[in-house]
């Protein structure tokens, strides 16, 4: 029997490798995707080896996971709850997807994730697994053993000579990639604590944040960030340039209560400083390239996305339907905005559409040729004829 093991090298997922192998009594082969944890990867194929693995892979799927999830969410703006840019709840799906893809190399029985019983993250491995390899049995050792606590791993990993890495008690329950850090439970548990500036790493404090604005112009074609002040930049080395610039200007910090997939409301806190950036300049250009109908109704649907892919439901056709439509409307997404960083406020200054519907000529409060007032009467008058209507009607008993 041959288990494949989702591994970061920490402490949580190191201890998963030996017990399953323990437990199921199997062959395990460990398997690291790399979204951009930044995380030392290096040393991990040594260690995961010297945990008990028969093989260990580390898969760099930073690319796609630019290309494949991170550009569709902004084409959207997919946002969950109004306030949360899905870094983890996008990850997950394409970590499952290159674990997939190595369990049906392996030709494994099983897959296995080290995701608690309490959260979102089981759901959206799994919903993963169901859709990509929907007869491979999927164990989920947290959901199995007794190990409760930090202290209690820590026995188990020394009493099997389980390499622990050297860190200090971990205070939050934290997941970064190109995207985000997520940080939750700990201290953050109490409402009424602020959050501790030391927890931060993408981000500085909005007092710590330059007393000069920081000026730069973002280009999209179609919808995709393709430029920063005039000079490209492949996918994942944009989105890691404008994590440090936005970073600086301590921009992208949300601190939210959100409603968990399982139930429970629960609080987090992320640092997410190029999503915030190229949210709002995408949206601002969508406002001068888009029709207001297709706009309006591209916005009802920027909910359901973010739900879909928080809800684990990554890999389903409603997903695929909604990404054929919100690519139609990005045809004529193309241009640059410009922008101003200032201690965590992102200002908009100046646009720039390749297929802009905004006519200068049009929307003048000066004498324009297009515009004739007097239609606005007759049209006024039609539009509002129900409401006369009813008024006359109802109020005349
Ligand atoms: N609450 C966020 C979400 O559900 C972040 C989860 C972070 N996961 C983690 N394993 N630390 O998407
Ligand atoms: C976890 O349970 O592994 C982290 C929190 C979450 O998935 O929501």
């Amino acid at each position: 029997k041959k288990v494949v093991v989702a591994y970061s090298g920490g402490l949580d997922t190191s201890i998963i490798l030996s017990w399953v192998k323990e437990n199921y009594e199997c062959e395990v082969v460990a398997c690291c995707v790399d979204v951009g944890q930044g995380k030392e990867l290096e040393g991990l194929n040594e260690k995961a080896k010297k945990t008990g693995a028969s093989k260990s892979y580390i898969i760099d799927a930073k690319k796609e996971f630019v290309t494949n999830y991170i550009y569709p969410a902004i084409k959207v703006n997919a946002l969950y709850e109004n306030k949360y840019y899905l870094g983890t709840s996008l990850a997950r799906p394409i970590i499952a997807e290159k674990i997939a893809d190595i369990v049906k190399k392996e030709k494994a029985d099983a897959v296995c994730h080290g995701a608690t019983g309490k959260g979102n993250d089981q759901v959206r491995f799994e919903l993963a697994f169901k859709s990509l390899i929907p007869n491979v049995k999927i164990i989920a050792p947290w959901r199995e053993w007794n190990i409760k606590s930090r202290e209690d791993a820590i026995d188990y990993a020394k009493k099997r000579d389980i390499p622990v890495p050297v860190t200090k008690a971990k205070p939050y329950s934290s997941d970064a990639n190109l995207w985000h850090i997520s940080y939750e439970g700990g201290v953050l548990e109490d409402l009424e604590n602020e959050y501790n500036e030391s927890m931060f790493k993408m981000t500085v404090s909005p007092e710590k944040a330059p007393d000069n604005p920081t000026y730069l112009t973002i280009a999209f074609e179609h919808g995709i960030p393709v430029s920063i002040d005039g000079n490209k930049f492949a996918p994942v080395e944009l989105i890691t340039k404008l994590n440090v610039i936005a970073g600086a200007n301590s921009i992208g910090r949300t601190d939210i209560v959100e409603n968990r997939l399982v139930g429970m409301k629960s609080r987090g806190v992320y640092e997410s400083p190029a999503a915030a950036v190229l949210y709002a300049a995408h949206e601002e250009l969508e406002s001068i390239s888009i029709d207001r109908d297709t706009l309006h109704f591209k916005q009802l649907l920027a909910h359901k996305y973010a739900e879909i892919a928080y809800y684990g439901l990554w890999f389903s056709p409603l997903r695929e339907a909604l990404d054929a439509f919100i690519n139609e409307t990005q045809k004529y997404v193309t241009g640059s905005i410009k922008l101003k960083l200032y201690k965590g406020n992102i200002i908009i200054v100046a646009r720039q559409a390749k297929y802009s519907l905004y006519s200068e000529k049009l929307a003048t409060f000066e004498k324009d040729e297009i515009y004739n007032h007097k239609d606005a009467e007759g049209f006024i008058n039609l539009w509002g004829l129900p409401t006369k209507v009813q008024a006359m009607l109802r109020k005349s008993e």
